[in-house]
């Protein structure tokens, strides 16, 4: 028996890893996903296998439950809640395994390593992703929450619980174990609170990332190999997420988990001194109709004003009525979650082969006669590359300004989530259109129509 329930666990740690390779690219993601539940469902029939009544029974009873709101937050959940249910879903991986660990601590011969790390990533998982829900909910301000001593008393408490730690391995005292558990959970939450609104993705996919490690600690003093395999996949893959965001936003992992971006940025006097060219939408959709190569750039404020289905109709009219060649350009860190512009896109029907990430079309916006620069900002700015003094020196840009005119989409002259200004606004080839997104391009479209 127990040979055919390792057998299915290599199955089904296959079938995960096939499917995280086919999730890297939209025209396989669907199959990738598939290959998923594959997985998850060999992994499940293997462990029930050798279970026996009544314990049995109490594994299907908490698999009907989670299969409810499973499928439930699946029809349920909008996308643009999306990192809050992942945050949701990491805080039940970091609360299990916390719970199995107690539950190892007070059997007949519990592993004191595994179940101290397991606690320790477990708690820190569960109410930071508590924390990282609420500000991402708006049930509490979602700003960087900041205090007298809160860094010194974060460290002081780190330094507690390692002392705890050892402690309990060294002693396999319960009363320590508790006490340890219940300082992680207070330090997890501490350690959320100054991390701002916009930083969360990157504390998401983090906690996503303490959760699988969790699992892996628990999977170690269960002697379970799936648990180990799978929670390794996901504490490797939340991890380097983390870290690809981090890199892409030129931001060090230090600077967002004490909160300092928002700390340093400043608006540039720059806007108060220089004029910017502005235009109407007729004025946009005469220079379209007239260009034979557009790129569109969409980004936060995109998928704020929910514009991707009115950009979908805009791209459509210019290929087919005015012969435009359209292509999307992506930047890796536009808007505010991984993918989140991809997914949109894709939400209003545009063809994955017209969308591009930076590094496939930045050459091309020097042989383009418009780039429609939508709700975007930061990543289009000149001064990531030309000054050094600005937070987001180093950033890799889209070289927009390249473009023969330069439509931005916005409401005003305001900054992005960087808090800089962008010079690019007072280029001479630049024309604002002020007004939300969504309001712009169907004003555009109607032009172009007629
Ligand atoms: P931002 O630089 O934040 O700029 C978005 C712009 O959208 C704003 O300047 C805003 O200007 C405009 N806007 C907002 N609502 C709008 C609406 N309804 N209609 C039209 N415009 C609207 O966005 P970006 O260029 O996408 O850059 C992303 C930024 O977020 C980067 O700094 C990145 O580091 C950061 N970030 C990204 C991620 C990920 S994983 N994508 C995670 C965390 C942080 P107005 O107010 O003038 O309209």
């Amino acid at each position: 028996m127990y040979y055919f329930q390792n057998l299915a666990y290599i199955l089904a740690c296959l079938l995960m890893i096939l499917s995280i390779r086919s999730l890297a690219s939209p025209r396989t993601a669907r199959f990738g996903n598939i290959l998923g539940i594959l997985g998850i469902l060999f992994a499940i029939v293997a462990a029930l296998s050798i279970q026996r009544f009544p314990s049995i029974l109490f594994s299907l009873t908490a698999i009907l439950l989670g299969a409810i709101v499973g499928i439930y937050s699946a029809f349920k959940v909008k996308l643009t809640s999306l990192p809050q249910m992942i945050a949701a879903f990491n805080c039940l991986g970091g609360l299990a395994a916390v719970c199995i660990a107690l539950a190892e601590v007070l059997s007949s011969s519990p592993k004191l390593f595994d179940n101290t790390l397991g606690s320790i990533i477990g708690g820190l998982a569960f109410s930071g992703s508590v924390i990282a829900y609420v500000k991402l909910q708006g049930t509490i301000k979602s700003a960087p929450l900041h205090f007298r001593f809160q860094h010194l008393l974060n460290i002081s408490l780190l330094l507690v619980v390692l002392i705890l730690a050892g402690i309990f391995i060294t002693t396999g005292l319960t009363d320590i174990f508790i006490i340890l558990t219940v300082l992680v959970i207070i330090l997890g939450a501490l350690l959320v609170l100054p991390i701002g609104g916009a930083d969360m993705p990157v504390v998401i996919s983090l906690l996503n990332g303490y959760s699988g490690w969790a699992a892996a600690g628990i999977g170690l003093s269960l002697d379970s190999s799936i648990l180990i395999i799978i929670g390794t996949i996901v504490g490797a893959g939340g991890t380097i997420l983390a870290y690809i965001m981090i890199k892409a936003m030129n931001r060090s992992l230090l600077n967002i988990l004490t909160g300092g971006f928002a700390a340093n940025s400043k608006e540039s006097p720059s806007s108060s001194v220089l004029s910017a060219n502005s235009g109407s939408p007729q004025d946009a959709a005469f220079i379209m109709e007239n260009a034979a190569k557009i790129i569109i750039v969409p980004g936060f404020g995109m998928a704020a004003a929910q514009a991707q289905h009115a950009l979908k109709n805009m791209a459509t009219i210019l290929g087919n009525k005015y012969h435009a060649d359209v292509k999307f350009a992506i930047h890796p860190v536009a808007g505010r979650m991984p993918g989140h512009m991809n997914v949109l896109l894709a939400e209003a029907g545009i063809d994955y082969q017209d969308v591009f990430e930076l590094a496939d079309i930045n050459q091309e916006f020097s042989s383009t006669d418009v780039a429609y620069i939508i709700g975007a900002n930061d990543i289009t700015n000149p001064s990531a590359k030309t000054d050094a003094s600005s937070p987001l020196f180093g950033m890799p840009i889209l070289d927009v300004s390249q473009a023969k005119t330069v439509f931005f989409v916005k409401r005003s002259l305001g900054s992005g989530y960087s808090g800089v200004d962008n010079p690019l606004f007072y280029a001479p080839n630049t024309i604002m259109l002020y007004g939300d997104a969504k309001d712009i391009t169907e004003q555009i479209v109607k032009f172009l129509e007629q």
